[in-house]
């Protein structure tokens, strides 16, 4: 049986997808934010969730497509692009899962999450098997609305949560481009000490919080021999991918930095020179976060 990767684009960022899948040299059947690439292809930074070892699936009928689907696995997400109702009637038919949002730092759910389509009337193409254990790769958190002072803690939340649950508390951690707080406050909350970076000021509540250090100037001008020994170097500043990548660059190289977790922003199409340099780093990846807008996150465990 012939195998497909099937990517399902971020919502408004359908070209950053085209344009990787291109980059990667490789052609694509388009139906809405769907894309089908034939043969057994990796994950892409800009889907939203990938489908890995893909296959069509010629049905019959509705009882037919849930009875062969259900055959496959349990949790199926549907993506539906025509022949909505029929899609959804066979989407009603499978088991169904649980929805709720997470708490930060839980568990994950342990299940594969698939991702089917109705590519035609009687032809489903279906995933047993995603690279996000979240339905359609969409992750919600129980929110904190109190607490922090930003909404990019969300992102922070997930970072940890999804790409680095093990990640041992406690030590000393940098976080550039920190105004108003959201990344400091998660930091702290996780029990580090925090170097919190920012020509702007901090959100009072957050800068007077134990273990918080602010600093109000440019991260450009930070020298590592003026930091201790870093668990994290967290990074959400605003400026081109090409300048941040050089003051990692030179984090790296000082040796004081035991992970990284830094979000490379866009201006309009993603600078694909920046982005393959980061990549370039040992042991560094990638990942488009639900929470991330033009935006992704570069990552480096140790
Ligand atoms: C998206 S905001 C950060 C939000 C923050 N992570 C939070 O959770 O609240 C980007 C920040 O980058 C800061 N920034 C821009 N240029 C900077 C520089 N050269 N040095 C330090 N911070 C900078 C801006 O002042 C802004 O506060």
């Amino acid at each position: 049986m012939e195998s497909y990767t099937l990517y399902l684009a971020i919502h408004e960022f359908e070209k950053e997808l085209e344009k990787e899948l291109t980059l990667k040299g490789l052609t694509f059947e388009k139906r809405d934010r769907l894309y089908l690439v034939t043969g057994e292809q990796g994950a892409m930074i800009w889907a939203q969730t990938t489908g890995l070892k893909a296959q069509k699936i010629a049905i019959e009928s509705i009882n037919d497509g849930a009875r062969k689907l259900k055959a496959l696995q349990r949790n199926w997400a549907v993506f539906t692009i025509e022949n909505h109702r029929r899609a959804q009637l066979i989407q009603d038919q499978l088991p169904k899962y649980n929805t709720k949002p997470i708490a930060f730092m839980k568990e994950l759910p342990t299940s594969p999450m698939g991702l089917w389509t109705l590519w035609e009337p009687n032809l489903i193409i279906a995933s047993a098997e995603t690279n996000s254990l979240f339905p359609l790769g969409e992750m919600t958190f129980e929110e904190d609305k109190v607490n922090p002072p930003s909404r990019a803690y969300l992102k922070l939340w997930e970072f940890f949560t999804v790409h680095a649950p093990r990640t041992n508390n406690g030590g000393m951690s940098i976080d550039v481009g920190s105004c108003p707080g959201g990344w400091t406050w998660v930091l702290s909350n996780l029990g580090y000490d925090v170097i919190s970076v920012d020509k702007a000021p901090l959100d009072p509540k957050i800068a007077a919080r134990k273990g918080v250090q602010f600093l109000e100037q440019s991260a450009f001008g930070l020298s590592p021999d003026e930091v201790p020994e870093l668990e994290w170097f967290c990074s959400d500043i605003i400026c081109y991918p090409s300048r941040l990548l050089n003051l990692v660059n030179t984090f790296i190289k000082s040796g004081k930095v035991k992970n990284f977790a830094c979000t490379l922003k866009y201006q309009n199409e993603t600078d694909w020179e920046a982005t393959n340099k980061f990549l370039e780093i040992p042991g560094s990846k990638i990942v488009h976060l639900h929470h991330n807008k033009h935006e992704v996150t570069w990552y480096k465990l140790s």
